[in-house]
């Protein structure tokens, strides 16, 4: 079959000025409640990062020869087969894991993770931190969770981790390891707590959510077992994730979800349904493929490390500083941190803001003005880590406010996003809102609420 009918969208053009990926969707203008139209500042990229310019046309590419994968014998779904399979080499490559490391598509990290969940042996003892996002503290259900206390320093918990191993009993163990806070940003030493848990016989698992379009992956110099991550945290929002790793306890367990594809051959005998299971990484792929997510994925991979990490890095590091510098000189903006100091760190920043005009602040009605009145995009609430987020929101006197807000830049975010947010929350802060809001029970609602509602929503 001629190679060059598949796309290869990393050579095409779609990087803008200094070298970075072009994202979609850079200068839409939304409606304020003014009735003015603002470029959007969306500062929530650690929720779900917009797509590159370069997945888009590489899925533009693909959908005339999008057919389905592993299914028919016609050219086209033969050429679709061959971008699935080889987005499969793309993700290994992407993530540095060892050549035979099994590559297995799923919809996101969540999916990912409780995929793992479902192949370890039985019973295996789980060691995490509390300050992990929901996913990765509750994909083990059935096994014996060990909660680690959160460490003084990064540089604190591999001695943390390795009192847990050393105290635990025999039997197969599994360690999660958070790569970076979707809570504060800040880098956990995923290589050195790799390293303690491989020393004790303990297998570990990254949540690599975060970091994946963030920070280069290495998975095998860091001696990682698993890694999970999403296409859509690393600019390919096309439905679909991967857990890469270690083959062993996936190929020994039951297909995660049963039917086409992760069966080789079924039977009906007598009283009884005779099943062959496929084999790695079809086993656990059941279903048809997602194909333009795959794709997505590997074009993303691609895009980034083609842009080279350093112009990346540099980008969120200039704009976290900026944004941290400025929240430090907000009155009563509180900055969550897991450690003191000035660790490594994303650019995700969580916060509290203690007034609004006057009055206690409502964080939420905080975040509804800011995309009411400023048009800034940001997340409010414990994003899906409640136990972290409420350990960094008790204060010395012991109340435990359970909100906060976070703001977290990547390649769609500008200077100008970040200071708009910095101006707008000093004004709310000495003024509070300048429209009127109602609905507290569902969250804040301007009250009324002019804007029009894009065709796509009518
Ligand atoms: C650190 C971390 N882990 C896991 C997840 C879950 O990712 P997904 O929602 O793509 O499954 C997230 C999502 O925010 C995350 O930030």
């Amino acid at each position: 079959m001629e190679r060059a009918v598949i796309p290869v969208a990393a050579a095409r053009p779609g990087h803008v000025g200094d070298g970075l990926p072009a994202v979609v969707g850079a200068g839409l203008k939304v409606p304020l409640v003014t009735g003015e139209w603002v470029p959007y500042a969306g500062l929530d990229h650690a929720a779900s990062t917009p797509s590159l310019v370069a997945v888009r046309d590489a899925v533009d590419e693909l959908l005339p020869w999008y057919s389905g994968v592993h299914r028919g014998t016609g050219f086209v779904s033969q050429v679709a087969t061959r971008v699935y399979e080889r987005a499969r080499q793309e993700v290994r490559r992407f993530t540095a894991a060892p050549p035979d490391a099994t590559v297995v598509f799923t919809r996101n990290t969540t999916d990912a993770l409780n995929l793992l969940g479902r192949c370890l042996p039985e019973p295996t003892a789980v060691f995490r931190f509390s300050t992990e996002h929901h996913a990765a503290l509750l994909a083990w259900r059935g096994h014996r969770v060990h909660r680690l206390a959160t460490p003084d320093t990064p540089a604190e918990a591999p001695a943390v981790l390795a009192k847990a191993l050393a105290d635990a009993p025999g039997g197969p163990k599994l360690v999660v390891i958070t790569g970076a806070s979707n809570v504060t940003g800040e880098l956990w030493p995923v290589a050195e707590l790799a390293e303690v848990a491989a020393a004790r016989g303990a297998r570990t698992v990254l949540d690599a959510a975060q970091l994946a379009g963030h920070r280069p992956l290495d998975l095998a110099g860091w001696g990682v077992d698993w890694a999970a991550l999403s296409g859509h945290k690393m600019y390919a929002p096309f439905g679909a994730g991967a857990l890469v790793g270690a083959v062993d306890w996936p190929a020994a367990a039951d297909p995660y979800l049963a039917g086409g594809g992760a069966t080789a051959a079924v039977a009906e005998q007598d009283d009884r349904t005779a099943v062959t299971w496929s084999a790695l990484p079809h086993r656990h792929e059941g279903g048809s493929p997602n194909l333009v997510g795959a794709h997505a994925m590997a074009v993303a991979g691609r895009s980034l490390a083609g842009a080279g990490w350093p112009a990346v890095t540099r980008h969120e590091e200039e704009l976290t500083t900026r944004l941290r510098e400025g929240l430090a000189r907000i009155p009563g903006v509180r900055v969550l941190s897991l450690w003191p100091g000035g660790h490594p760190r994303l650019g995700v920043v969580a916060f509290s803001v203690g007034r609004c005009g006057g009055e206690p602040a409502d964080q939420r009605l905080v975040a509804t003005a800011l995309s009411a009145e400023y048009g800034i995009g940001l997340r409010d609430g414990a994003f899906c880590a409640h136990p972290a987020v409420r350990a960094l929101l008790r204060d010395a006197d012991g109340h435990q406010p359970d909100r906060a807000l976070r703001a977290s830049v990547g390649l769609g975010s500008t200077a100008e996003h970040v200071d708009r947010l910095l101006a707008a929350l000093a004004d709310l802060v000495r003024d509070g809102p300048r429209w009127r809001y109602g609905h507290p029970d569902e969250g804040w609602r301007p009250v009324p609420d002019p804007r029009p509602a894009p065709v796509l929503v009518r």
